[in-house]
């Protein structure tokens, strides 16, 4: 057989070539050796120079998170189900800190904490990565929070109004309607500019679906991100979770643009947290929880915020979960999140029992900074409601122990009943700014006051539609520009005068 002598050259050029550029010698790599493995942390020991927050690589090409640094050994949480790792095995130390995809591509998909689609939509073609956790803005980047965010829940919008850059800890008992609130409030920024993120931590996937459901049936999915760590997965990956929604919401923020993200709930992260760091031997403090659950949640919670002109003027508002047990707020985790958030929107058992929905307690809920924020037209109809609908709760509960027939008393109860009315609010049915400031002109002018109680739904239900048939400028106007003309209040007033006027029942 001949061999063709070009071919043979060549194969021989090439091969010397790549020997010369193989790069022999002694290649140095710090190895670790993994001491004990179970329940989702690992031990490792030889890492001497691996520092917190780096990802470490194990035998069986699966990932873990370095947290706790001792003397002798590192702390790791593992971050991939099913892994296989037992004591002896090799690790490396990879040199980088944990990153997420962030980015547009993520809009309208649902993700685990580590970017990695859950939707069965195929792969994700994000192009950023940003570490999951990164200083929170420092305070000459900070601009005060002077935008509203509107949540489209009349009752929070008109008492407990929300500024872009807020944090609000929305607060109560299971079952009370905290998720309902979180994602209420996102479905409301369908038209709006505002980029929506909702994690999912230790929440039960039928729950989670319903939350994906409800923003696919009724808001704008293709401006949302879902990030679901459910009740099944990892505690690593439990716990990355609001780290990594912080991320992907703070890559908006410093574009210049606006996001809202909901993180339900902490509880469960503190519980995750509390796992973590018992099976770390970490010591215990109140309720067991280790002593750095402050700082965790201060930490996260401090990236929420609105940025400067000079920075772009960005906003992160932050809605974090929390649970109570039996209404207790001053349980451990309840009170370190009340004194981190900018306020808090409390929601209770007996209220929801009794039909009151959204079942917020107006008297323990407060928003510390949204209040300056809060659109003039709404602020104007809604300055009186506050403590009109408090004195009215007084007088309700003095007024059980008899009949009242005193008439100005019976009046003040008849308002109340019907401002408990307006504020009744199913779930997704988000109202715009031109119908809640409609509705409560329409309660402060004593309009509603002879409307009979059973027949308020019939006033309240599809007044959007019904207005913009009949005062439809005024409406566009106070929703576009946030202000209410006294031109725009008296054609409001009289459209809203007829339609109560028809439902009041004639003298006989
Ligand atoms: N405004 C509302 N109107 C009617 N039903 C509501 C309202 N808010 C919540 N619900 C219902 O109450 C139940 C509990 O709500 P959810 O938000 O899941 O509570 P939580 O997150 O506090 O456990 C759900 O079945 C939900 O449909
Ligand atoms: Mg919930």
């Amino acid at each position: 057989m001949t061999v063709p002598s070009d071919a043979l050259r060549d194969w021989a050029s090439d091969a010397v070539a790549r020997v010369a550029a193989a790069q022999i010698g002694p290649v140095a790599e710090t190895l670790g050796r993994v001491e004990d493995a179970a329940d989702g942390v690992v031990r490792v020991s030889g890492l001497a120079d691996l520092r917190a927050g780096e990802m470490v690589r194990f035998a069986d090409g699966s990932f873990g998170l370095a947290r706790i640094l001792d003397q002798h050994s590192v702390g790791c949480v593992l971050l991939d189900e099913g892994a296989h790792i037992d004591a002896g095995q090799v690790v490396h130390g990879t040199g980088d800190v944990l990153r997420v995809p962030v980015g547009g591509a993520l809009l309208g998909r649902v993700v685990d904490p580590l970017g990695r689609p859950l939707d069965g939509l195929g792969p994700l073609e994000a192009s950023d990565r940003a570490p999951i956790e990164r200083g929170a803005p420092p305070i000459i980047d900070r601009d005060l929070v002077t935008e509203p965010l509107q949540t489209g829940i009349l009752l929070v919008d008109a008492m407990i109004p929300l500024g872009r850059g807020q944090r609000e800890l929305i607060l109560g008992d299971r079952q009370t309607g905290k998720t309902a609130i979180g994602v209420d409030a996102i479905i409301n920024q369908r038209d709006s500019d505002v980029v929506c993120i909702y994690v999912a931590i230790g929440q039960k996937s039928s729950s989670v679906r319903q939350a994906i459901e409800a923003v696919r049936a009724h808001g704008n999915p293709q401006r949302c991100i879902f990030v679901v760590a459910g009740a099944s997965t990892s505690p690593g990956l439990q716990w990355l979770a609001p780290f990594a929604g912080m991320t992907m919401a703070e890559h908006v923020r410093d574009a210049g643009g606006h996001a809202l993200i909901v993180l339900d709930d902490l509880t469960k992260h503190a519980a995750t947290h509390r796992e973590i760091s018992l099976l770390l031997r970490q010591p215990p403090g109140r309720e067991a929880y280790p002593g750095d659950i402050f700082h965790l949640h201060a930490r996260l919670l401090e990236r929420a915020a609105k940025l400067c002109a000079a920075k772009g003027g960005g906003s992160l508002t932050a809605l974090p979960i929390a649970e109570t047990e039996a209404g207790n707020l001053s349980a451990y985790i309840p009170t370190n999140l009340i004194s981190i958030t900018d306020g808090q929107v409390v929601l209770d058992t007996r209220l929801f029992h009794e039909g009151r929905r959204p079942a917020v307690d107006t008297g323990r809920s407060v928003s510390r900074v949204g209040g300056k924020t809060q659109a003039p037209a709404l602020r104007g109809v809604a300055e009186t409601l506050r403590l009109a609908y408090a004195q009215f709760e007084e007088l309700e509960i003095f007024s059980r122990f008899g009949a009242t027939t005193e008439p100005r008393t019976r009046a003040k109860l008849e308002h109340g009943r019907r401002i408990r009315e307006v504020l009744r609010q199913g779930r997704h049915a988000p109202r715009d700014l031109g119908v809640e400031v409609a509705l409560l002109l329409a309660v402060d002018e004593g309009l509603l006051d002879p409307v009979p109680l059973p027949r308020m739904r019939d006033f309240t239900d599809g007044l959007g539609p019904w207005l913009s048939g009949e005062a439809g400028d005024a409406l566009a106007r106070v929703r576009d520009s946030g202000h209410l003309t006294a031109d725009d209040r008296a054609s409001l007033r009289e459209a809203l005068a007829r339609r109560a006027a028809g439902l009041v029942p004639a003298a006989p």
